[in-house]
C-alpha cells in the first residue's frame, strides 16, 4: 500500500478522480494520506475533507522564498511517509528541493502532449497553433517546467469548431482516466526510468 499526497491550487477535479477510482477498488494498493494546497480556497480542499482526508495548507500568496517554501512543504509531509506525490493542477513551480526530497517520487498531469505546449493555457496554445490532434500527458517531475520523463499519454481529435472550453472539457475526460492509469502502474511497482524514458514493465514477468 503506498501512500499519495496529492497538491491541488483550484478545481481539483483530478483529484477527485483519484479518489473515485480508489473508492471504487479499480485504483488499487494505494491512498490518498493527505491533500496539500498552497491556496487555501482550493475547491479540492474541500472535497478532501468531506471525504475525511487530512489536509495542508501553507498559502503561498506574497512568498518569492520558493526554496524555503518547498522546505516547509517537506517538514509538513514527513509524518505522512509519502510515496508517491501526485501534482493535480498545481499551480506553482516545485524547486528543487522538493524534487530530490522526492526524487522521482512526485508526478504530475499537464494538459498537453508534451514537449508541445508546456506552461500555462496549454489547451489554448494548442488550438492557437492548428493542431489536430491534442491530449494529456502524465510525467515524472523534474527541475524543468513541464520537463520530466513521460509515464504514459492520451490523444483526443481537435475539431474546427472547438474552443478552449470544448477542446478542455474534452482533454479533462482523458486526463481523469490518464492519471489514475498512471497512478496505478507506480503503485505496483511497474514503472522504471531509464534516463528520459519510462519503461513500463510487464506485469505478469
Ligand atoms: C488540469 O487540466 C491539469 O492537467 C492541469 O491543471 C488542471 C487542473 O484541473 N495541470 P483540476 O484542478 O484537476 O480540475
Amino acid at each position: 500500500m503506498i501512500n499519495i499526497a496529492v497538491f491541488v491550487s483550484g478545481r481539483g477535479s483530478n483529484f477527485l478522480a483519484l479518489l473515485k477510482n480508489i473508492e471504487k477498488g479499480v485504483l488499487k494498493n494505494c491512498q490518498i494520506s493527505v491533500v496539500f494546497s498552497n491556496n487555501p480556497n482550493a475547491k479540492g480542499l474541500e472535497y478532501a475533507e468531506n471525504a475525511g482526508i487530512k489536509t495542508i495548507v501553507i498559502p503561498s500568496k506574497n512568498r518569492q522564498d520558493r526554496e524555503n517554501y518547498d522546505k516547509e512543504i517537506i517538514n509538513a509531509l514527513a509524518p505522512y511517509n509519502i510515496d508517491l506525490i501526485c501534482l493535480a493542477g498545481y499551480m506553482r513551480i516545485v524547486t528543487s528541493e522538493l524534487v530530490q526530497a522526492y526524487k522521482n517520487k512526485i508526478i504530475n498531469i499537464h494538459p498537453a502532449l508534451l514537449p508541445s505546449f508546456p506552461g500555462l493555457h496549454a489547451q489554448k496554445q494548442a488550438l492557437d497553433y492548428g493542431v489536430k490532434v491534442a491530449g494529456c500527458t502524465v510525467h515524472f517531475v523534474d527541475e524543468g517546467m513541464d520537463t520530466g520523463a513521460v509515464i504514459l499519454q492520451k490523444t483526443v481529435p481537435v475539431y474546427d469548431n472547438d474552443t478552449e472550453e470544448s477542446l478542455s472539457a474534452r482533454i479533462l475526460e482523458q486526463e481523469h482516466i490518464a492519471y489514475s492509469e498512471a497512478v496505478a502502474l507506480y503503485a505496483e511497482g511497474l514503472l522504471k526510468i531509464e534516463g528520459r524514458k519510462v519503461i513500463t514493465m510487464d506485469k505478469s514477468k
